[in-house]
């Protein structure tokens, strides 16, 4: 059984999220997004909500599970019995703390590989910070964001 699992703050899911998770569901046994608890920034929203909104997002979908984690990921994936991380490449900019950080798994865990998958152009531009952003600014967010997220966004 092929596991993989896609980490992140998920503050909050956007559709490049969405995108990513859809793309790999057709290639692995079971996508787990896994949410982590306390990311490096603040979060906007609670670990609830960013898995509560994930969870509303891929309701009918069997093969993606939502969970959270703390502590390091390679632990996370071993536990899991994922050997295969995923993450989404978006610009030349995303590059080098992604290299870093995979290096630094593989470093790690040498048994637990790394696939990036290049987002979709349509979401090249697309960030979480952006979406916060332009929803505190009182912009359209409806085409960036899951509907779950984007009432959630509305309601704060
Ligand atoms: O969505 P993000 O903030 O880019 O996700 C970063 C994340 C959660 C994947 C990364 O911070 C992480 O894996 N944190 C867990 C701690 C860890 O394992 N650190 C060592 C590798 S850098």
């Amino acid at each position: 059984m092929k596991v993989a699992i896609y980490p992140g703050s998920f503050d909050p899911i956007t559709n490049g999220h969405v995108d990513i998770i859809k793309r790999a569901s057709e290639l692995f046994d079971k996508v787990i997004v896994a949410v982590i608890r306390n990311p490096e920034k603040k979060a906007r929203f609670s670990l609830d909500e960013r898995v509560e909104m994930l969870q509303q997002s891929f309701r009918t979908v069997k093969l993606v599970e939502v969970d959270s984690f703390d502590g390091l990921l390679v632990d996370y994936a071993k536990k899991k019995k994922a050997n295969i991380i995923v993450r989404g490449l978006r610009a030349v900019s995303d590059f080098d703390y992604e290299f870093q950080m995979a290096l630094t798994n593989r470093k790690m865990a040498p048994k637990i590989e790394t696939l990036f998958f290049m987002t979709d152009y349509k979401y090249s531009y697309l960030s979480s910070s952006f979406v916060k952003q332009i929803a505190r600014l009182g912009g359209d967010i409806s085409e960036l964001v899951p509907s779950a997220v984007a009432n959630k966004l509305s309601s704060k």
